[in-house]
């Protein structure tokens, strides 16, 4: 039974067996939920790359069982020097996509845990990769409480792309506030509506926000990508809330395409802005966010089809996500606590010792 105080988050993106990992391939939703079993780390990479699994955690628990495929692979191939052959899949998964950081950050703690084994690799490394996913989830649950606490009350929210279950280990990072900002305003009695922008050109939050929000019985309405600004005029938004794909030392943050232009309508009218997101999206090497690798997609992913053909005499330019400065930002919520506003200082204190 449905109640209006439980929201249910039961997608997974990747569910790990014995077979491999089934990818739930989210180029087919929210018409089709069909999982895709990835047997080898090639596979894995191709379902990134592909975009079957997307999400900056997500794409980084998915490289993860990368690791553990290949190490199965590898070890079976020669179980003596199979940690020389497991470089080569170690580059194709890092090169899979370039935006994210959580996909360097899982690989650099898959390798750390291999560093130390000897004989069969592999439960060493599954339970290393399913800790990566258990611990992605907690943070979820956790930054989700921070973030409701923080903005409690609002009534209307704008997010941007798809933040949520499909993008992580399950419950989101700012769907995951915004999912327990619904369960504290209907415990209380209060309303709330999510503005979801359709994000263009793949439409994450036209296909996949406002799917899981439907799912979880929270009062959804989508809006194209351009009307984000008239909505602020009309004091309908309280709060942006959006995820990160990499997060500079100084606060700066890489996210969907589009975010920059929401943190600049949103500081013109006097919003909030909200970026949630677990400290494995925080890249400690990079001192401010001008050194963001931007991934470039195929520009037919923008151009319509009569421009696709051979010969055609114009272009498409599309960088799939920008970097909004940290002066924009008014609160950056991880699982270790908040920076509000984020700065290097404020971010320093939430670095692990
Ligand atoms: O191209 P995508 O769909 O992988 O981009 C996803 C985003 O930009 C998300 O906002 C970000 O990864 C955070 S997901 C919790």
């Amino acid at each position: 039974m449905h109640d209006s105080t439980t929201t249910y988050d039961r997608i997974r993106p990747l569910l790990w067996t014995e077979a491999g990992l089934q990818v739930l391939d989210q180029r087919f939703l929210p018409e089709r939920t069909e999982y895709r079993l990835c047997t080898s780390a090639q596979e894995v990479a191709e379902a990134i790359r592909t975009m079957q699994v997307r999400g900056a955690p997500a794409i980084g628990i998915a490289a993860a069982f990368g690791v553990v495929l290949a190490a199965r692979q590898r070890f079976r191939q020669d179980p003596k020097r199979w940690k020389e052959a497991i470089e080569k899949d170690f580059a194709v998964l890092a090169e899979a996509r370039p935006t994210a950081v959580n996909l360097a950050w899982a690989l650099a703690r898959m390798r750390r845990c291999l560093a130390a084994l000897d004989g069969d690799p592999e439960p060493a490394l599954l339970a290393e990769a399913q800790a990566i996913q258990a611990e992605d989830l907690a943070a979820n649950r956790r930054m989700g409480r921070l973030g409701a606490e923080l903005i409690g009350g609002a009534k209307g929210i704008l997010t941007h792309c798809n933040t949520g279950s499909l993008a992580t280990s399950g419950f989101g990072t700012a769907l995951g506030v915004v999912r327990a900002l619904w369960q504290r305003a209907a415990a209380r009695g209060e309303t709330l509506r999510v503005y979801a922008t359709e994000t263009r050109p793949w439409l994450q939050g036209a296909r996949l926000t406002l799917w899981e929000l439907e799912q979880d019985g929270i009062p959804a309405t989508l809006i194209c990508d351009s009307a984000a600004a008239l909505l602020m005029r009309r004091r309908l938004i309280d709060w942006v809330v959006v995820g990160a794909d990499r997060i500079a030392a100084n606060g700066d943050v890489a996210n969907k395409i589009g975010t920059y232009q929401l943190a600049v309508a949103a500081r013109y009218h006097g919003i909030g802005f909200m970026v949630v997101a677990p400290t494995s999206t925080i890249d400690w090497n990079l001192p401010h966010g001008d050194r963001v690798p931007i991934e470039e997609r195929s520009e037919n992913e923008l151009l319509p089809p009569y421009f696709q053909s051979q010969g055609k005499r114009v272009q498409a330019l599309n960088p799939v996500f920008d970097v909004t400065p940290a002066a924009l930002i008014s609160a950056l919520v991880t699982e270790r606590g908040l920076a509000c506003p984020p700065t290097a200082a404020s971010l320093r204190t939430l670095r692990a010792p």
